[in-house]
This record gives structure tokens, sequence and C-alpha cells, in this order.
């Protein structure tokens, strides 16, 4: 199974979440990490390395801090850009099918604001349902989504124990089953 995580985050040095998870996964020489960022500068996204590197793993992890119950933008525009027609989905569009695809957040706001009787109103997996359609819709299997909440309040030890938990999630993770 080759994994391949795609981190989102406009500010990664500032970062103290999605530095730490990423810091770990620069370890594991069998796990690919791409800093959308850090590859696109200009946010002039390259669409057939992005679509070359897709074809190369079967399994895809979107890693990114909750910006306003969605991506920063540059993931957005790779969605919007990288799978097109005639690739991810129409009558030719197969080279995604039977692919893995998840998110992972990280929060400000604590579990259990993110909850129907939270301040957030909604759960993390009916924010992150266009990720989950996305992937339903590119003929895709959807994993469960890894998170860590609260991010404010986060001691060390607690950021670590997330960040072992984060490398076995991406390793492990097994598909969501839809009955
Ligand atoms: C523009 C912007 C929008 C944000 N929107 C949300 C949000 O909708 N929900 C939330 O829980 N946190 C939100 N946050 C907080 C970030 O998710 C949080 O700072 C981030 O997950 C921390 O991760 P990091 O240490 O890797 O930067 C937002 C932050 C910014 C800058």
């Amino acid at each position: 199974m080759k994994t391949l995580v795609i981190v989102t985050h406009p500010n990664i040095e500032t970062s103290r979440v999605n530095a730490a998870w990423l810091e770990e996964l620069r370890k594991h020489s069998d796990i690919t990490v791409h800093e959308l960022y850090k590859a696109y500068p200009d946010e002039n996204i390259d669409v057939a390395k992005e679509q070359a590197l897709i074809e190369a793993h079967d399994r895809v992890i979107f890693q990114y801090p909750l910006f306003w119950y969605s991506s920063p933008m540059l993931l957005k525009k790779w969605f919007d850009s990288v799978l097109q027609y005639g690739w991810a989905y129409g009558p030719d569009g197969s080279k995604t099918a039977g692919k893995q695809f998840g998110a992972a957040i990280s929060t400000y706001g604590s579990e259990a604001s993110y909850q129907p009787s939270g301040s957030n109103r909604f759960t993390l997996a009916e924010i992150l349902r266009p990720i989950e359609a996305t992937t339903h819709f590119i003929s895709g299997e959807y994993l469960p989504h890894f998170a860590l909440s609260d991010v404010s309040n986060l001691t060390d030890e607690r950021l670590a124990e997330s960040t072992k938990a984060y490398v076995k999630h991406v390793r492990a993770a097994q598909p969501v089953t839809v009955a």
C-alpha cells in the first residue's frame, strides 16, 4: 500500500499541530509527504504532476487545519483543478477508482463543540462530507477521518500522543463501509 499525505497549511512555520504531524511523517520513508504551499508558493498547481502523484499511490490523506469549516484555499484549488473529467470521473475517468482517500484535520473547536448540541452545531464527520462525497464521486473508498481538536488547550503530551496515533492511522485506517 503506497501512501501519500498531502499537507495544506499556509503558515506551516507558525503551526504547532500540522508541523508536528509533518515532522513525524517525514521520519517514515514508506509515506510520501507532499506540502502544497511549499510546492506551489505562487499557488499555480502543476496538474499533470499532481495526477502522476495520485496515480503512483493507493492511499491519499489530505492533512490540513480546519478553516471556516473547510480547507485552506489551495486544497480547494487542488480539488478543482486536479480531479478532471476523463481522469477522475466521466466515461474514461478511472484513475482514482479504488484508491483510498481521507482527511486529517486540526481544529480550534473542542470535541464537544462539534456535536449537534455544541457551538459548532455539526460533527466533524458532517463537516467533512464534501471530501466523502467527492471520494464517492471519483469511485474511491473513503477512510474515517483523523482529528485533533481544542488545539488552544493542547499539552505537549496530548500532541505527542496524537502524533503517534496519526502515523498509525495513516498506515492502517480502513475504509468506511456503507450499509
Ligand atoms: C482563517 C482561519 C479559519 C479557521 N476556521 C476554523 C474553523 O472553522 N473551526 C475551527 O475549529 N478552527 C478554525 N480555525 C483554527 C485552526 O483550525 C487552528 O488554528 C489550526 O487547526 C491549528 O493548527 P496548526 O497548529 O497546525 O496551525 C481557523 C483558523 C484560521 C486562521
